[in-house]
């Protein structure tokens, strides 16, 4: 049994320790069989983290203080230089695809002293008709102090989250929310325009440009921009820029870009637009709501030509994974405006603030 798996005292843990019998100890692991069933107990404080449409802007503001933090190197006395979460397991359950959020949640777990257990849909059994939900309930039986959940059904997280007992971060839900991604867009752009401290982005005018229609990352980006004051405008073909975005839309990204001051570029999400694949060789998949990658790219891709017509301290953004030569053009994504490796170095700090924000006690 590695040592990391039993729980240190409640004493020695501080006011993030959980009774010990929830989380199993040496001796209840050992004595299974004649062992009452460790009950599942429900932090009546805990928070979990689901989406910045409905979250706070005081909650929001601290989200953000405390990645700045995390960014400059927590004080002495900040919570976080004391490994808030040493001795303890934090979980991914990735039932979908990712390279950026699944292994920044795990270096900022490892940052604030937790091991992972790293959850695969694709090698779950949840491919032997397992629930979501009762995968997550096994996996939170285990004891773990948090769970970070990625699925492509929208609410998903929620669902979980409904019957946990422990907090449960959305690491992306389908076309819902993507809330840690819209903490380190927002950060990015703050620390770009030197409003870190305050956070407020007023001023500030943000283009979303591409398959608006299907982003988690804009729709947490839009809330959170709007609660920080900035003016958000999202632009792309009919299809693909849905109407209720609380924001300004336009089908012409040439008439607004000379207006932006950052410009987050978004991959069409093919996956998203029909149940089946993109026949090989075929433009756009069946149920896509565009007529060719190459009309939308005429439009809608951020090329160099477009790229000199940008005002002069504009940054590119994207949340990943980029396709080269398609909504965006290779040198503009490498280039000087470009902040897009920022934006993944942010997301380590963004999800080491949110994760300590959870799991704390309040
Ligand atoms: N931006 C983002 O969510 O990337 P991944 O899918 O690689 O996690």
């Amino acid at each position: 049994m590695p040592e990391w798996f039993v729980p240190a005292s409640t004493e020695s843990r501080g006011p993030l320790a959980r009774r010990p019998e929830a989380v199993g100890s040496r001796a209840a692991i050992g004595s299974a069989k004649c062992a009452p069933r460790p009950r599942r107990t429900i932090a009546p404080n805990m928070r979990h983290l689901l989406g910045l449409q409905l979250l706070p802007a005081t909650d929001l503001r601290e989200l953000l203080s405390r990645t700045q933090r995390a960014k400059a190197g927590p004080a002495a006395s900040d919570p976080l230089a004391s490994r808030p979460l040493a001795g303890r397991l934090v979980a991914n359950l990735f039932f979908e695809d990712s390279t950026r959020t699944r292994n920044s949640f795990t270096a900022a777990a490892y940052a604030l002293g937790a091991q992972v257990i790293d959850l695969l849909g694709s090698s779950s059994s949840v491919n032997k008709g397992e629930t979501l939900i009762d995968t997550a309930r096994n996996v939170e039986a285990m004891g773990v102090a948090a769970m970070c959940v990625r699925a492509k059904q929208s609410g998903s997280a929620a669902m979980i989250a409904k019957g946990s007992g422990c907090p449960v971060i959305n690491a992306g839900d389908g076309k819902h929310e993507h809330p840690t991604q819209g903490l380190l867009d927002l950060f990015t752009i703050a620390e770009s325009f030197d409003r870190l401290g305050s956070f407020d982005l007023s001023g500030l005018r943000v283009g979303i440009v591409g398959d608006v229609a299907s982003s988690r990352v804009a729709r947490s980006a839009i809330a959170g921009l709007l609660t920080l004051g900035a003016t958000v405008t999202v632009v792309g073909p009919p299809g693909l820029v849905p109407g209720g975005l609380a924001s300004a839309a336009s089908h012409d990204l040439d008439e607004v870009l000379p207006t932006l001051d950052a410009v987050m570029m978004l991959r069409i999400q093919f996956e998203r637009h029909s149940d089946a694949p993109p026949p090989q060789g075929a433009a756009v998949s069946r149920g896509s709501s565009i007529a060719s990658v190459r009309e939308f790219r005429s439009f809608y891709a951020l090329t160099a030509e477009r790229e000199a017509r940008m005002k002069p301290h504009a940054i590119i953004m994207h949340p990943g994974p980029i396709n080269r030569g398609i909504e965006l053009d290779a040198d503009v994504a490498d280039g000087p405006r470009s902040v897009i490796l920022r934006q993944v170095s942010n997301g380590v700090f963004a999800r080491t603030a949110a994760l300590a924000w959870c799991c704390e006690a309040h």
